[in-house]
């Protein structure tokens, strides 16, 4: 029976994955490409969802957490994002891609559209087309240091936009935007009555410039923020994040979607996060001054060898410019791993504002991102030496 009706029809394989699923295959490879912290989750964690499980902590909870990870989470709310809400504002999810899925489907329908910055987190796309509605881009820029401008958003607004997402600190970019710009989108999305999705997976991870919500600025209840687990405790597999909704008939609609799709949140994984919340924090401190130190010395190592990228002010990616020598990222990609057994994602992955880049993560082991990067830092001096084996220009990461 062929399936022709689905909007999932035209979801977008992701280029990240189709580079990892090459380099797995590649017992040599350094992986660079992967957003992923290389430490373990802390152990006062791992043993208090031991414990938990153990103590009976296996059952179903509510669609939207239990009240006790509810509380938890809105305390941490107030304290450290600076929002005035309640534990019914708040909605543990199966990590903040799945609270962002659920959110994209209780808000879109088929042709309605939703404005992602470019470069993009590809999920983003995904999720938004599963809904049938499209995803519509604004151009951040390198030589504004990725910050998106005002105009440029609102330029791309169209009478059938109804979300408008934005992402500090981001993926790809390490951008981090400043005060004045959110409260100005938070205006922009009032006057033209547009949900504000605001991914902040990387709250935590900040070098040179502040974390603001902009749900700050929300007067009138249209910003939804999403947080994660993921990248703050090194939880990536924990899957647990969570929603903060400022309109409670739209956090009705998404535990229904919470409901029809996970069920909940796994109650094992809840427990970890409340450990992980109410314990020592200097995990998190120790880890992002460690990514702070492989960005300078990334940095540093890539400026001496004349190769650009991007300085990230937060989030633990670098975007390096490949385009002196290939127009095409995947074409590059694709010889680092063939020739040199380096992974890194082609910035065509994240859409045309990162052509001609590669995201290399800060989050792989320092000894890895060092001769990495140093393997990458020759392919580009060698470009136009014969390549050791044909390479078929990006064609295998389409
Ligand atoms: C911008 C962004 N949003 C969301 C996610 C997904 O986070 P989670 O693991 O909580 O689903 C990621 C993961 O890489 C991300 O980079």
């Amino acid at each position: 029976m062929p399936t022709t009706t689905s909007p999932v029809l035209r979801m977008r394989r992701s280029g990240i994955r189709a580079l990892m699923e090459l380099a797995l295959a590649d017992p040599l490879a350094i992986h660079l490409e992967i957003g992923e912290p290389d430490v373990p989750t802390p152990d006062h964690v791992l043993a208090a969802a031991a414990r938990d499980a153990a103590a009976g902590h296996t059952g179903y909870t509510s669609s939207t957490g239990s009240a006790e990870l509810r509380t938890a989470l809105a305390e941490k709310v107030r304290r450290v994002n600076g929002l005035d809400v309640g534990p019914a504002d708040v909605m543990a999810t199966h990590g903040a891609m799945h609270g962002l899925a659920i959110a994209f489907a209780a808000t879109l329908g088929p042709g309605d559209e939703v404005l992602l910055p470019d470069p993009e987190f590809p999920n983003w796309r995904m999720a938004v087309t599963a809904t049938g509605a499209e995803a519509v881009t604004y151009p951040t820029r390198a030589e504004h240091g990725f910050v998106p401008r005002l105009e440029d958003i609102a330029a791309a607004i169209t009478p059938r936009t109804k979300v408008l997402l934005v992402c500090s600190p981001n993926n790809p970019t390490g951008a981090v935007y400043p005060a004045a710009l959110l409260e100005s989108v938070v205006a922009l999305a009032r006057q033209h009555d547009l949900w504000v999705f605001s991914d902040e997976c990387y709250e935590a991870i900040t070098y040179d410039a502040p974390h603001v919500s902009p749900a700050q600025f929300d007067t009138d209840g249209r910003v939804l923020t999403f947080f994660s687990f993921s990248k703050t405790y090194a939880m990536t597999g924990w899957r647990l994040g969570y929603v903060v909704s400022p309109d409670p008939a739209l956090t009705e609609l998404l535990a229904q979607v919470a409901e029809a799709t996970v069920g909940c949140p796994s109650s094992v994984s809840q427990r970890a996060a409340l450990a992980a919340l109410r314990g020592t924090q200097e995990p998190v401190s120790t880890a992002v001054a460690s990514y702070r130190g492989r960005r300078d010395d990334a940095v540093a190592l890539l400026a001496a060898a004349g190769v650009p990228c991007s300085v990230p002010d937060g989030a633990f990616y670098l975007l390096v410019d490949v385009s002196a020598v290939s127009r095409d990222g995947n074409t590059f990609a694709l010889r680092l791993l063939r020739e040199h057994h380096v992974a890194v994602s082609p910035g065509e992955a994240f859409g045309p504002g990162a052509a001609g880049m590669v995201r290399v993560s800060l989050a792989s082991a320092p000894d890895d991102l060092r001769v990495g990067l140093q393997r990458l830092v020759t392919l580009v001096a060698r470009w136009d030496e014969p390549a050791g084996r044909a390479v078929e220009a990006g064609a295998q990461l389409r």
